[in-house]
C-alpha cells in the first residue's frame, strides 16, 4: 500500500500529534508520519515524538531573523522527507502568504470549535459565555484567512450546564483525537476532495460521515 506521507507541525502538548502517530501505527492505516516539526524546544510533544520513535525536528522560530527564514527551514524539512500533506496540530505560528500559497490544498489544521463559529483563541471561554449547547472541533484546509479554509469534517460535542473550561476542553479533545485520524484516512483514500472552496465527500451519508453528533433520545 502506497501511504500518504504527512508532516505534523506542533508547538505544545502534542496530544493530537500523538493520536495521529498511534493511528499510523495501526495495520492498514493508509498514512505515515514522515516528520514532526516543533517550533519550541521545550514542548511536551517533542518528548512524545521521541518516545514514539518518530522523526522529529525542532525548528525554533527564535533562531531565525524573520518569518520567511523560519518557514524556509520548515519547508526544507518537509520536502526532504517527501511530505505530501502538512498537518497542523496545535501549531501556534502565523504563516506568511508565501508559505500558505506554496502548500495550498496540501495543508490542514484542527481547531477546537465548530467553525466558522469561535475562530481564534480562548474559544472554550467564549463558547461557555455565549451559552451555546453544542460545540465541537473542525478539520479544515488552511487558507490565508485564519481558521477560515474549506471544512473537511466536524465533530459535535455537547456543552453541559456545569461545564468549565477544563471539562469542556477535555471533552472536545477526545473528539479531536478521533476526528483527525479519521480525516487523514479520508484524504489518503481520496473519499473526499476539494471542489473550489467546498470539500465534497463521496460517501458522506454512508460509510464516511463528515459530521459526528451526540445521540438524542427518541420520545
Ligand atoms: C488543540 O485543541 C487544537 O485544536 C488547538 O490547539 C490544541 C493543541 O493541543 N489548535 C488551535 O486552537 C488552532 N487554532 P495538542 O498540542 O495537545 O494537540
Amino acid at each position: 500500500m502506497q501511504k500518504l506521507k504527512i508532516g505534523i507541525l506542533i508547538s505544545g502538548r502534542g496530544s493530537n500529534m500523538h493520536s495521529i502517530i498511534r493511528a499510523c501505527k495501526q495495520p492498514n492505516f493508509p498514512v505515515e508520519v514522515a516528520v514532526v516539526i516543533c517550533n519550541r524546544p521545550d514542548a511536551k510533544g517533542v518528548q512524545i515524538a521521541k518516545d514514539e520513535a518518530v522523526n522529529i525536528v525542532v525548528v525554533d522560530h527564535k533562531n531565525f531573523a524573520d518569518r520567511p527564514a523560519f518557514e524556509a527551514e520548515m519547508h526544507h524539512h518537509l520536502i526532504e522527507n517527501g511530505v505530501e500533506l502538512v498537518c497542523h496540530a496545535g501549531f501556534m505560528r502565523i504563516l506568511t502568504e508565501a508559505f500558505v500559497t506554496t502548500w495550498l490544498g496540501k495543508q490542514i489544521n484542527i481547531h477546537p470549535s465548530l467553525l466558522p463559529s469561535f475562530k481564534g483563541m480562548h474559544m472554550h471561554e467564549r463558547v461557555l459565555k455565549a451559552g451555546v449547547k453544542i460545540t465541537g472541533c473542525t478539520v479544515h484546509y488552511i487558507t490565508l484567512e485564519l481558521d477560515s479554509g474549506p471544512i473537511i469534517a466536524q465533530t459535535a460535542v455537547p456543552v453541559l450546564s456545569d461545564d468549565d473550561v477544563a471539562s469542556l476542553s477535555g471533552r472536545v479533545f477526545e473528539a479531536e483525537h478521533q476526528l483527525y485520524p479519521h480525516v487523514l484516512r479520508m484524504i489518503a483514500e481520496k473519499s473526499c476532495y476539494l471542489d473550489g472552496d467546498i470539500v465534497r465527500h463521496k460517501n458522506d451519508l454512508v460509510a464516511e460521515p463528515s459530521l459526528y453528533s451526540p445521540t438524542l433520545h427518541t420520545y
